[in-house]
């Protein structure tokens, strides 16, 4: 048994933030973040509901599903609405389904999350999941703070997952967590995101490589077999250290941060909706999809997409 991919959908604000906009208010240049993280511009609005609300419904229009068919919705994020209640209900509520939904904060690894317990609903009894990565980060960024205000912004994407008693896309999931590790990157009640950026990329490169391999080696692969690799998106840097050191050249991977900035929980769909517009997803090819953040919490998996 196993499931499918069905279809995907992406949802980012209008409104575009030049690095030279931020420049104007802030100590920082184009050129400086350019050079240290590969973002030149990002977007910024709406919230974790109203992206992750339009990216559901373009998952679900992409899949050719209705409300009724979806039985399960599993929303990532680490920006909801409000801390209580969950994001999801209300996203279920206005995308109108009548199912379970719970909210996933595993913070940039959030999408891989989401999407390791849909393949557990669905192992249990459920034929079709929403699974939505949403985030409203630009709300949770001091904008006077240099540091967070360059890298932070919003979006969400979506997939819908499916049943499938025949054969799977899905062939192996590496998932860890280690909280030793969690003052590295916090955001306190009331307070603003803060990160000690040099130790959380460190530890970055470190996880996704490990995960990677771990994830390769349970579903009876190597690099040399992967088509494409789908990363968080946080710093191009990070993107290549990890590559390299899993023998993967760069441009098997998908960049996206450029134009988004670092979405947490919705940068995995936002990069794969670019992959597919570009003719990058191809039938029975692997691709390795992984994600680290805050927690620290990290997640990879192998695909091979049919
Ligand atoms: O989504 C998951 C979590 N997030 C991440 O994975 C991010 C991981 N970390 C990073 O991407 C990088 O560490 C950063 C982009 C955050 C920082 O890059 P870095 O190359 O590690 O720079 P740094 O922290 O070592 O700082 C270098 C210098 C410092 O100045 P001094 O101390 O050398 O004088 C910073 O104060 O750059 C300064 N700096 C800036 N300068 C201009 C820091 N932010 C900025 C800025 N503009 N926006």
């Amino acid at each position: 048994m196993g499931v499918r991919f069905k279809g995907w959908g992406i949802a980012v604000p209008d409104r575009i933030v030049t690095n030279e906009e931020l420049s104007r208010t802030l100590d920082t240049t184009d050129e400086w973040i350019t050079e240290r993280t590969g973002i030149r511009e990002r977007r910024i609005g709406g919230s974790a509901m109203t992206l992750g609300t339009l990216a559901g419904q373009r998952a679900m229009d992409d899949a050719g599903v209705k409300a009724e068919d979806i039985d399960f919705l599993v929303l990532a994020t680490t920006t909801p609405d409000r801390i209580c209640p969950a994001t999801a209900p209300m996203i279920a509520n206005e995308l109108g389904l009548n199912c379970p939904a719970m909210d996933v904060n595993a913070a940039c690894s959030g999408f891989m999350y989401a999407v390791r317990t849909a393949y557990g609903l669905l192992e249990t009894g459920n034929k079709r999941i929403l699974v939505i990565g949403a985030e409203h980060l630009s709300r949770w960024v001091d904008w006077t703070d240099r540091n967070m205000a360059v890298l932070l912004a919003d979006g969400a994407g979506a997939t819908v997952l499916e049943f499938d008693p025949d054969g799977t896309d899905l062939l192996s999931f590496c998932l860890g967590a280690d909280g030793s590790a969690a003052d590295l990157l916090t955001c306190e009640h009331g307070g603003y995101f803060q990160m000690n950026g040099r130790e959380v990329f460190r530890r970055a490169v470190r996880v996704v490589v490990d995960s990677a391999e771990k994830a390769m080696a349970s579903a009876g692969i190597t690099s040399a077999d992967l088509g494409i690799v789908i990363p968080h998106q946080a710093n191009i840097r990070i993107i290549q250290a990890a590559t390299q050191r899993l023998g993967i050249e760069m441009d098997r991977a998908v960049v996206v941060l450029d134009r988004y900035g670092n979405t947490s929980s919705a940068s995995i769909p936002l990069a794969f909706d670019d992959a597919r517009n570009n003719g990058r997803i191809k039938v029975g090819e692997y691709a390795l999809l992984t994600g680290f953040g805050a927690g620290m919490t990290w997640a990879s998996a192998i695909v091979r997409w049919s």
